[in-house]
């Protein structure tokens, strides 16, 4: 497109209330992000209710230091991206009603986009070079998708998980040893410290397609060998756990991701989703990737967990591909990648 396209996006899937507004897909003009964390920290999770009203006292705030930020008025956007599924119905409820709200208002097209649509697309804001098509894997709090990008807007699915996804992988096990809520950065931080080839744990047995994924025999191996532990009157070493919990995942998922680079070949392979922010992940898909002669990509840690960014950037290639929503656009939490 020759002119700018400006879109004002909004994500409210869980626990960040976002917006930010995005020129052309791949410029962001700002990206604020309240996160609720600390709230949730309190009863070891997200609690939907209080996500649900956390999100209404603060998006209306949220938005206008987006537009502030960016030094623009809603007036001089072009449409209203916002996300509308998979996540918690409360809180997607209050993203969505928002953004009909404006759109309907200021008489601005209304695009839904799909949550996980968004953190892939995260990964075309630092790299402008990446183009569909790619290979990526999506890792984050509710989802493990190994996916081919076949165009914008385009996914084919290869794998997903059949149990737990592996951030929630993560932050069962950082509960399990005491780390508590959100368990990603707590375990990362914990593994630095610890052996990685302390505990015998065993590799996640993968279910019916070899891309699918299986985390929760790890998550049991691990809360086994605790118990184990204990009954033995043995202490045990929380870093320990964290190194070999976090090799065993990373390994499957590395694995997974080259098993998917043989088979179907890639100019490229991107990973998404809040554990795409682990070090350790990143490394070993890096050096994975390199092996084959693949470029890698991730995006910055803070366009990798959830925020309204990624939205305007898949929001864009929607628009550009003349997808519009009506006035009926309904939160889906279950919405899955493809559907629209
Ligand atoms: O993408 P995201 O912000 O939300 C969802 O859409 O789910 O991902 C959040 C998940 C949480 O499970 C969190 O523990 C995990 O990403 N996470 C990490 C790291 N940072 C966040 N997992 C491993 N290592 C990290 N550094
Ligand atoms: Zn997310």
């Amino acid at each position: 497109m020759d002119r700018e396209i400006k879109i004002l996006a909004i994500e409210s899937s869980c626990d960040e209330t976002a917006a930010a507004v995005v020129v052309n897909g791949r410029d962001v003009r700002s990206n604020i992000i309240s996160t609720q964390i600390p709230l949730h920290t309190l009863y070891g999770g997200v609690v939907p209710e209080i996500a649900s009203r956390k999100h209404v006292e603060r998006i209306n705030q949220v938005i206008e230091e987006a537009l502030k930020e960016a030094g623009e008025t809603l007036e001089q956007m072009d449409a209203i991206a916002v996300t509308y599924g998979p996540g918690l119905v409360g809180p997607l409820l209050v993203g969505v009603a928002e953004a009909k709200a404006i759109a309907f208002a200021k008489d601005l097209p209304l695009i839904g986009v799909h949550h996980i649509e968004g953190h892939i697309s995260a990964n075309y804001i630092e790299n402008k070079e990446l183009k569909p098509p790619f290979l990526c894997l999506v890792v984050s709090g509710g989802h493990t998708h190994l996916v081919r990008v076949t165009d914008y807007g385009k996914y084919e699915i290869l794998g997903r998980t059949v149990d737990d996804a592996a951030g929630e992988a993560f932050d069962k096990v950082a509960r399990a040893i005491g780390l508590g809520y959100p368990g990603g950065p707590k375990v990362e931080k914990a593994a630095l410290e610890g052996d990685a080839y302390a505990i015998d744990l065993p590799k996640a047995k993968v279910g019916d397609s070899a891309y699918d994924f299986s985390f929760s025999g790890l998550k049991s191996a691990v809360l086994n060998y605790i118990n184990g532990a204990q009954m033995k009157g043995e202490e045990i070493n929380a870093n320990d756990i964290a190194a070999s919990f976090q090799r065993v995942v990373v390994e499957v998922l590395t694995e997974h991701a080259m098993l998917a680079v043989d088979e179907f070949g890639c100019n490229a392979f991107a990973i998404a989703g809040g554990v795409a922010s682990n070090g350790a992940l990143r490394e070993a898909m890096k050096k994975a990737c390199e092996k084959k002669g693949v470029p890698f990509y991730h995006p910055s840690p803070i366009l990798c967990t959830d925020n309204a960014a990624m939205i305007g950037a898949a929001g864009y290639y929607e628009f550009v591909a003349g997808r519009r929503d009506g006035w009926d656009l309904n939160a889906v939490p279950n919405l899955r990648l493809g559907d629209r």
